[in-house]
């Protein structure tokens, strides 16, 4: 495919203003899957794309970690008998298929953008390889980091909390289809009330499920903020990279 559209980013000074400089989105498969069952929904991908596109353009740079539970989710393929590697290299596959629909949406509107696999798959995309991925970044490119780790029993959240410790990120934008961590499922409990900020030690020591432990430990040691907020809200992941949003803050 040739080269997508020059992406230009905002002169220095304008982007000393806003809080964040770079970033990682991590966002799960089921984001993608819209309000379908299963799969992808291109309109959703496209409407994500358009977000992203919206944060580069206010010159933040951004990279991504998807996840696969649209398409095949490792844990309960295991839970259902089968070999828990075997099952985890499948929902690795799984979040390639997200990553290529991602790069497919950002480059039809104009955002150029690399796909960095942990697992080589040369004929589809480049291997992981952290100054490159940089290198990129600086150049006002979308990075999406595809295939976890590349190693079983490690989660897409663990990914997003790595790569962000890697790429020296500001923080990990989680988005979610709440606005941030409550003290109850507010989905579920109508008195639950919203947390504007909390510490890493409080979401793991109150089992908040945020993110898994493993992510949260990753990110706390490197001090990395985790940012929770709604993606399903068109518009938002900018208005809360610029401090606006709704969300909860994860740090010390
Ligand atoms: P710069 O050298 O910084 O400009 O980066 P670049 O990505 O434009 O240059 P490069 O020559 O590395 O890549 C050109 C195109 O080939 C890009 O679309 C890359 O994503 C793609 N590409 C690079 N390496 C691989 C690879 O190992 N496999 C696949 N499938 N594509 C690759």
């Amino acid at each position: 495919m040739a080269e997508a559209a020059k992406v230009t980013n905002m002169p220095a000074a304008q982007s000393k203003a806003l809080p964040f400089k770079r970033v990682l989105l991590k966002m799960s498969g089921e984001v993608l899957m819209g309000n379908k069952e299963f799969g992808i929904d291109p309109s959703v991908v496209a409407r994500v794309a358009s977000d992203v596109k919206e944060a580069i353009g206010m010159g933040i740079e951004v990279c991504i970690v998807v996840g696969a539970g649209n398409i095949f989710r490792g844990v309960s393929g295991a839970s259902q008998g089968m070999d828990r590697t075997t099952a985890d290299y499948m929902g690795m596959l799984g979040i390639c298929i997200n990553a290529l629909a991602l790069q497919n949406a950002l480059e039809n509107l104009g955002v150029a953008t690399r796909v960095q696999s942990a697992i080589r798959m040369d004929a589809i995309c480049e291997p992981y390889i952290r100054r490159k991925a940089m290198r990129h970044m600086e150049k006002g490119r979308v990075v999406i980091f595809a295939a976890g780790t590349g190693n079983p029993y490690f989660t897409t959240d663990t990914t997003g909390a790595l790569r962000a410790s890697e790429m020296d990120c500001d923080a990990i934008f989680k988005g979610t289809k709440v606005d941030g961590v409550y003290t109850a499922d507010p989905f579920k409990d109508p008195s639950a009330t919203h947390f504007d900020k909390i510490s890493y030690m409080d979401v793991l020591t109150k089992d908040l499920k945020v993110m898994d432990a493993t992510a949260i430990s990753l990110a706390r040691e490197n001090k990395v903020p985790i940012v929770i907020f709604n993606i399903r809200e068109t518009g938002n992941f900018a208005k809360v990279l610029k401090g606006e949003g709704k969300c909860t803050v994860v740090s010390n």
